[in-house]
């Protein structure tokens, strides 16, 4: 068991395995309010597990100690640490399955290439990217698919709250286990090359991806809307209902009139907005609601 200091405000102790009632509370108000996360009832296993090498980071005894500095200090490097250490970067390449990418080429992108033909440009944002292999796999999609789009502006930018994950997205280096997660065989040599016991994709795609550390529940002015194409997966399921409806609401206001929307295999409007419909031709894709 793990001694507390005595001016702790949660008066009871715990060890290592688990969280006080209050502790647990604590962190459940930060992440809802800091990036929305919805944690539920139950899941101090998960709590701890995250926050014992926040812990270790910041020089404190245990997760206790490391909740009463974030109380007591309220310090935003403390708090941003917290909630970056709790968050799910779980993703893979060509998630979803190879027919949505399909889909993006063959049905998506040349309504948007007809409409856009005097502009010749493409705004695509892949909101909560995680490691990168989104919006990767979104640009190999499209240089392998289609290539009309060759000579046009095509911007990707992707975007997540976790510095650690998009540090990796940047340098685009992954290991065996996370390539053969989802990525074409034939892709392998084509895309990256191997450096050590990992793979790195090609600096000209490397190039063509723009990262950067963005909250999804601040404004998405600094996407520069509108936006064209947005990959928004895997990242609301964790969100509450009314978070949700809000971001909803933001994303209409950026998205292009017939802009296109992919959520993640297991989420969905139905029920939280009415501020887009799914897209006729494709129930892969959402777009804004006329
Ligand atoms: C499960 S991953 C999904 C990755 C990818 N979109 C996919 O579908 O494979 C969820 C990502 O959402 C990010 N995330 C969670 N809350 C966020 C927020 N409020 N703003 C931005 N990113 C957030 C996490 O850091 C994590 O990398």
């Amino acid at each position: 068991m793990t001694e507390r200091p005595s001016n702790s405000p949660s008066s009871s102790s715990y060890s290592d395995a688990t969280i006080s009632a209050p502790d647990y509370e604590f962190v459940r108000t930060l992440l809802r309010k800091e990036i929305g996360f919805d944690l539920g009832i139950d899941r101090q296993y998960l709590v701890v597990n995250r926050l014992i090498p926040i812990a270790a980071m910041f020089d404190c005894r245990d997760v206790g100690h490391l909740i009463d500095r974030v109380r007591q200090s309220q310090d935003r490097r403390l708090i941003e640490a917290v909630a970056e250490g709790m968050t799910i970067n779980e993703t893979s390449f060509f998630r979803g399955g190879q027919k949505l990418f399909d889909n993006l080429a063959q049905v998506a992108v040349p309504v948007l290439q007809r409409a856009r033909s005097s502009q010749r440009r493409l705004r695509i944002w892949s909101g909560a990217c995680a490691t990168g292999q989104e919006p990767y796999s979104i640009l190999i999609t499209l240089l392998e698919q289609c290539p009309q789009l060759r000579d046009w502006n095509i911007e990707i930018v992707a975007t997540d709250i976790s510095e650690r994950a998009l540090e990796q997205a940047r340098n685009g280096v992954y290991n065996q286990f996370e390539i053969q997660r989802g990525l074409p065989i034939q892709m392998l040599p084509k895309y990256f090359t191997k450096t050590g016991d990992r793979w790195q994709i090609a600096d000209t795609l490397r190039r063509r991806v723009t990262f950067h550390r963005h909250n999804l529940l601040d404004s998405f002015l600094r996407l520069a809307p509108p936006l064209d194409i947005v990959f928004l997966r895997n990242v609301l399921i964790y969100f509450e209902p009314s978070s949700k409806t809000e971001l909803f609401q933001r994303l209409r206001q950026s998205m292009a009139p017939d802009g296109i929307l992919v959520l993640g295999e297991t989420e969905s409007t139905l029920g939280i907005t009415t501020d887009f419909q799914l897209n006729n031709a494709c129930r892969d894709f959402y777009q804004p609601a006329i």
